[in-house]
């Protein structure tokens, strides 16, 4: 798999009378309190697809977190929305990567539905400085999280393994660009 292969995205936010509505296809989501159903072993090809759209998914709410944050958090810096629409980018960089990735798997990012986890808690920072506190804990839950997988997935799939562990090192540098911004953003009440 060449990660550089990017893939044309379909999604687009559109704001209607404050009302933000965003395409979270090739996705399925849960309907509000439904539970998330369970996933499948990591040994097996659906347990490692069933990973690779979680994380998928994670990072198509993160892009679209930070173009929702550009939009509406009016007290944000010019320097601080030129960062977040770089990771906007970065986000669907990974993105592509991953549906890149289940698509060689013939994989199908429809199958499980998500919940919208992420997003209902990028929407409901108030503050620039709030966001970039919230995204940094979860950009570092991701990092944590992408780094457990390439371990679990490194005899079962290098492939995808690899592209965990690659994703895990960048989020990192998302990181710590955010807290350029808020420099204690990342540790404050964690
Ligand atoms: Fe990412
Ligand atoms: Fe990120």
């Amino acid at each position: 798999m060449n990660p550089g292969d990017a893939m044309v995205n379909v999604n687009a936010t559109v704001v209607l009378d404050n009302v933000v509505a965003v395409n979270w296809a090739p996705f399925r989501t849960l309907p509000p309190g439904s539970r998330t159903p369970p996933m499948r072993s990591a040994r097996t090809r659906q347990g490692v697809l069933d990973r690779l759209s979680l994380v998928a998914f994670a990072e198509l709410q993160a892009k679209e977190g930070f173009l929702w944050a550009i939009q509406n958090l009016k007290d944000a810096s010019d320097g601080l929305r030129i960062a977040w629409g770089t990771l906007a980018q970065e986000e669907e960089k990974h993105l592509n990567w991953l549906l890149s990735r289940i698509r060689s798997l013939e994989g199908d990012p429809s199958e499980r539905p998500f919940p919208l986890d992420l997003w209902e808690s990028f929407t409901r920072c108030r503050s620039a400085e709030e966001f970039c506190r919230f995204m940094a804990r979860a950009e570092d839950r991701g990092r944590v999280g992408r780094e457990k997988l390439a371990l679990i997935l490194a005899e079962t799939d290098v492939i995808s393994a690899e592209l965990f562990g690659l994703i895990a090192r960048e989020e990192q540098a998302h990181i710590q660009l955010t807290e350029q911004f808020f420099s204690t953003a990342a540790h404050s009440d964690s």
